[in-house]
């Protein structure tokens, strides 16, 4: 995309990385320092993050309790790496996990798997356990879906893009509509459910249905109360486990801690990442209903499972932003609105925009992805963090910190519409018709 400033900036990146690099052909400088909601280039420019590590920081950069708590425990000698042996820190933060995010909200029946750090080996995880208890091979994932790039995530993947990096074919899965994607009207659960039990459909039997409760990479399409728990009850009526990959929608982003809270549905098998260590560092884990808990030792084994660095961070992520639960989600309800708001300018200077997403996990679809491509690049000169989602990246989409002092979030609304505003002004091939 804009290789000449990066060159520009220090070449050993295009002389060097791969050209599989991303996010950084987007925000084509280097970085060098971060604090709170503010990332800092080498030449000083100050950004504000409208990205948050993909909402892998929903805390924040270098919060300041979880890098004291992460320092002394380096300067102890602590564990750095022990495999997934008993360590002070994994009891610390499984005793934080079961007491402030599991018990409050009637899940003590969940137990945690320390799967391989990043969300896709959780989700590879989620597959392999729901295969081998139901004995199926077939799993139901949905259009627009992103679950991760390794295989077997990838197949449950909707993006053809992203698909044919496979360079194979990928199985053993079924995709269905999710909510919306047949048009307004057209009700999907009832085409689902017809599918599955048309027993000459040539849907095999499903072992596991698996959705995201806002489809993060997809579009930010929001699944509603009544589809998600209509998909519960379908994977009960076929003997399906239900998976709910709660990776970006999780830990908060969509004003609860699980994306899937207030609906009625029990989640067999729920995969978090992301924000799990509140500090970006690396760190996944697979939550199994306990009757589904049967592993055997080392069946699902990987050199990095429980990161524990990611547990002392983790753990004072969870002390300080959830013990008390009501306070983070007024304080997230409150930023939602403002959210909201300046969105919502940014939708009305465009016909036929819209908003999209649920909670702190919103954006606006654009209805291209070369004009949101090119608001988020001017937004980017003018110095915010902001980036695309959907099948043809026509969404801005914006993930702040859950913790974004109002102020700086609503700095950040403005530079969008501002960034919005010049690029229509500018591009006569934007003009209203
Ligand atoms: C819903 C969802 N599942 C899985 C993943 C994969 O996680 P990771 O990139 O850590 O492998 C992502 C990443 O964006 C995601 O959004």
């Amino acid at each position: 995309m804009t290789t000449d400033k990066q060159s520009a900036n220090n070449p050993v990146f295009e002389r060097r990385e791969s050209e599989a690099r991303s996010y950084c052909r987007g925000f084509p400088t280097t970085f060098a320092k971060a604090q709170g909601s503010i990332m800092t280039a080498t030449d000083g420019t100050e950004y504000i993050d409208f990205l948050a590590g993909c909402s892998s920081l929903n805390y924040g950069h270098n919060d300041a309790d979880m890098k004291a708590a992460l320092v002394e425990h380096i300067t102890n000698d602590g564990i750095a790496h022990g495999l997934d042996m008993y360590t002070e820190e994994k009891a610390k933060w499984l005793e934080a996990y079961e007491n402030i995010v599991l018990k409050p909200r009637g899940m003590d029946d969940y137990k945690v798997m320390m799967t391989g750090p990043t969300g896709t080996n959780a989700v590879e995880a989620a597959m392999k356990l729901a295969r081998k208890i139901t004995g199926r091979r077939n799993i139901i994932s949905f259009t627009n879906g992103f679950h991760g790039m390794t295989m077997g995530s990838l197949s449950l993947t909707g993006n053809a893009g992203k698909r044919g990096g496979a360079g194979t074919p990928l199985g053993g899965v079924t995709h269905m509509p999710y909510e919306g994607a047949m048009g307004e009207g057209v009700d999907t659960l009832a085409f689902i459910e017809t599918m599955l039990d048309n027993g000459s459909s040539g849907v095999d039997a499903p072992a596991a249905f698996i959705f995201e409760p806002v489809q993060g990479e997809g579009g930010l399409n929001a699944a509603s109360k009544e589809w998600m728990e209509g998909i519960a009850k379908l994977a009960k009526k076929h003997g399906a486990l239900l998976i709910v990959d709660d990776i970006q929608a999780g830990i908060g982003r969509t004003g609860k801690y699980f994306g899937f809270e207030g609906m009625d549905i029990e989640p067999d098998l729920i995969t978090q990442a992301k924000s799990l260590s509140g500090f970006g560092l690396p760190f996944a884990c697979l939550l199994i209903k306990r009757e589904y808990d049967v592993w055997k030792p080392a069946e699902h084994n990987g050199t990095f499972r429980g990161n524990t660095h990611a547990f002392v961070t983790g753990r004072v992520a969870l002390e300080k932003f959830w013990a008390d639960k009501d306070a983070m989600e007024a304080s997230t309800a409150e930023k939602a609105e403002i959210l909201e708001k300046g969105l919502g300018k940014l939708a009305d200077l465009m016909p036929g925009a819209y908003l999209k997403g649920r909670g702190f996990m919103r954006g606006v679809d654009v209805g291209s992805g070369e004009l949101a491509g090119d608001i988020c690049a001017r937004a980017f000169e003018k110095g915010l963090i902001i980036e695309t989602s959907g099948a043809d990246d026509e969404v801005v989409k914006v993930l702040a910190a859950l913790n974004i002092p109002n102020d700086v979030l609503q700095k950040g609304l403005d530079i969008v519409v501002d960034a919005a505003r010049e690029v229509l002004n500018e591009n006569h091939k934007y003009a209203a018709e």
